[in-house]
């Protein structure tokens, strides 16, 4: 049904490279390891440097988990096919697994295939969204969609589901007054889609490889990419110790709440499942995959964490253990998850997906079993230091967002501790066009056993270094103290990073003109007075900038008519109409096409920094329109 077909894979190629990719997949776990990748380049002896594979990896693992699923590896093929290193690629694949034979593409085999796509994904995916959204009067004309049809990739194409959907795992996202409802043109459907992507982008989904249009089009490995990546933010929203003080309860002896505070989200959950079943007396599992196959796990954890009734507000619930003697794995599994629907958590996975050990649906299926029922008591009056735990600022959150957005790999969830081998901050210097020498100059993970510090402390050593020939203003800030995870030094090295990164943008449009505040501010100004609007900014301090009419006025000038004024306060201003003025400059921002990555807060407090992101975005999009 799509036009092109150029790139495409025949269907036989398809049949190898599944056959390929099982004896890639040396650990059998349905994706590959970055550094499984890297190392069938090695064996075959390929002249691929590192980083180049390392590029490949980072555009190609679309939601972040350093895994390579089948997908990803089909578009891997994609990419190489008409480039340099294909031949030799493909070649090294034969050497090493004798199996793969891509012949020429022949007119007839490059017919009718496209992106291979996982239908237990869609089929997850689509009865999460029915659910989350059934009460929701925007949705009425998509809800329910059928999950074993396309219905999924068609409901995406005006945006509304999307918005909703961003929305819902990070709630406040997107101002319900800026999306297109009625009478939908292509205009004002390309518009909601602006706004899904530029907000989901915000929320710190990597959505450089996603357009408009690929969502108009509804392209199921990309639909279902990005779904994935917002329905994990919303799910693991939560899983974080400075919002739910109750994990404390799984500190393990001799650990302090900090050592509990560097744990991922993924971690946490199995430190979670692990504290449960212990409880219960049953094995430990070590991942959401090969080890909870036969839902035995499942079946104590279900029953550690049903409603015991002993709080008012919920009535007990019994889990019947009785299908744990069934014998055959797939009924066993449809036994558990009617236990788990008691719960109303019969959620993300089919008894097939639990039998097949499905990572993605498993770790979903348990996030929400955690986020439904913690059944975790705040430790009370030990030893621990609650002083330790502070919440993430705004900016912080707003900065690793900003990270996420870009791919940085691994994915970063915790700023200071996640920076502390200045491996992303390394990948950042790249985005911003500093070279980095990744063969001579990067101690890569993993580190070995016996001084690992060391080797992160080079890393950071190296990445101020590059900060200085970046001129970056770098005073007192050594590789120490971001090894150290120095929250001020981090972060001001972290914010040159960002605002570079944003002018950069600028420069290019401007071709190669040099940009900063100064000039900004006196775009900002003619642009205004241009447009015959009275509204104007002295600086990125400036208080009048609180209210956002400059910010609205603005983003009326670039794109005439866009702004309902009839929504806008304009006098006698309260602390509320300014947030409301704020969360609508925001929305319409991203609406008209700005990837703005500060939040409504900024505006009103008018935090310099993230103020000059929003009118320097708004900048780049304003240029965009005079070409
Ligand atoms: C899960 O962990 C078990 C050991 O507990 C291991 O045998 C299995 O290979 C792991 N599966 C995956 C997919 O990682
Ligand atoms: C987004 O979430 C907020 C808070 O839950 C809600 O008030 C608002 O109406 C939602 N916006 C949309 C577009 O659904
Ligand atoms: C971080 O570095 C600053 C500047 O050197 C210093 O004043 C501050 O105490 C350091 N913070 C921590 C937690 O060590
Ligand atoms: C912006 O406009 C204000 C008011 O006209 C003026 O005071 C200020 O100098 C202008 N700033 C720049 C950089 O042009």
């Amino acid at each position: 049904q799509s036009g092109d077909m150029a790139g495409k894979i025949p269907k036989e190629e398809l049949e190898d490279l599944r056959e390929a990719f099982a004896r890639v997949d040396l650990d059998s776990n349905g994706s590959i390891s970055a550094f499984e990748l890297h190392d069938l380049f090695k064996e075959a002896n390929l002249p691929l440097p590192g980083f180049r594979v390392r590029e490949i990896i980072q555009r190609l693992d679309r939601n972040n988990d350093n895994l390579i699923s089948f997908d990803e590896f089909v578009s891997i093929f994609q990419e190489l096919k008409n480039g340099e290193i294909a031949k030799s690629f493909r070649k090294a694949i034969n050497r090493k697994e004798g199996i793969l034979a891509i012949g020429g593409t022949s007119e007839q085999s490059s017919e009718g295939t496209q992106h291979s796509f996982s239908e237990e994904e869609r089929f997850a995916f689509v009865n999460w969204i029915n659910s989350a959204l059934e009460k929701d009067p925007d949705c009425q004309h998509l809800l329910p969609m059928d999950p074993t049809t396309e219905a999924l990739f068609g409901a995406m194409g005006d945006g509304v589901l999307l918005c909703k959907m961003v929305n819902l795992s990070v709630p406040d996202t997107i101002d319900e007054r800026t999306i297109n409802k009625k009478k939908l043109t292509p205009f004002t459907t390309q518009e909601n889609l602006n706004l899904a992507l530029n907000s989901a982008s915000a929320i710190g989904c990597h959505v450089v490889n996603i357009g408009a249009l690929d969502l108009k089009e509804g392209k199921p490995h990309l639909v279902l990419g990005l779904l994935w990546q917002i329905i994990k933010i919303g799910l693991f929203a939560d899983i974080e110790l400075s919002r739910n003080e109750a994990l404390a309860a799984l500190l393990r002896d001799g650990e302090t709440l900090e050592d509990l505070m560097k744990l991922s989200p993924e971690e946490l959950l199995l430190r979670w499942a692990n504290f449960h079943l212990e409880n219960a007396g049953w094995q430990k599992i070590s991942n959401f995959s090969g080890d909870i196959k036969d839902s035995r796990a499942y079946f104590h954890l279900l029953n550690q964490i049903s409603p015991k009734g002993t709080e008012e507000d919920q009535p007990r619930i019994d889990i019947s253990m009785a299908g744990f003697s069934e014998k055959d794995d797939l009924k066993r599994a449809e036994i558990m998850l009617q236990q788990a629907d008691l719960l109303g958590c019969r959620q993300f996975v089919t008894p097939t997906d639990v039998v097949s050990g499905n990572p993605k649906l498993n770790l979903a299926f348990v996030a929400n079993l955690f986020n439904k029922y913690p059944a975790l008591t705040k430790p009370e009056g030990e030893d621990i230091d609650w002083g330790l735990l502070e919440g993430e600022t705004r900016e912080e959150r707003t900065f690793r967002n900003w990270m996420n957005s870009l791919g940085v790999n691994p994915h970063v969830n915790h700023l200071y501790g996640d920076l502390q081998d200045a491996m992303v901050i390394l990948q950042l210097y790249e985005k911003i066009k500093v070279p980095v020498d990744w063969s001579n100059k990067v101690n890569r993970p993993p580190y070995p056993k016996i001084g690992t510090n060391m080797k992160k402390l080079e890393n950071c050593n190296y990445a101020v270094d590059l900060g200085k020939s970046a001129k970056f203003s770098l005073v007192g800030i050594g590789g120490q103290d971001l090894n150290d995870g120095n929250a001020t030094l981090t972060l001001a090295l972290v914010w040159q990073l960002m605002r570079r990164y944003t002018l950069n943008v600028l420069e290019d449009l401007g071709d190669g003109q040099k940009a900063n505040d100064d000039i900004i501010v006196r775009w900002v100004n003619s642009t205004l007075a241009d447009a015959g609007k009275t509204s104007k900014i002295n600086s990125f301090k400036d208080r009048e900038i609180s209210s956002s009419l400059a910010v609205v006025d603005l983003i009326d000038s670039i794109q005439p008519g866009s702004i309902n004024y009839d929504l806008v306060k304009t006098s006698d201003l309260s602390d509320e109409d300014k947030l409301e003025n704020a969360k609508y400059a925001v929305s319409m921002a991203r609406k008209i096409g700005a990837r703005v990555y500060a939040l409504p807060e900024d505006l009103k407090e008018v935090k310099p920094k993230m103020v000059m992101t929003v009118f320097a975005c708004l900048m780049g999009r304003g240029m965009k329109r005079a070409v």
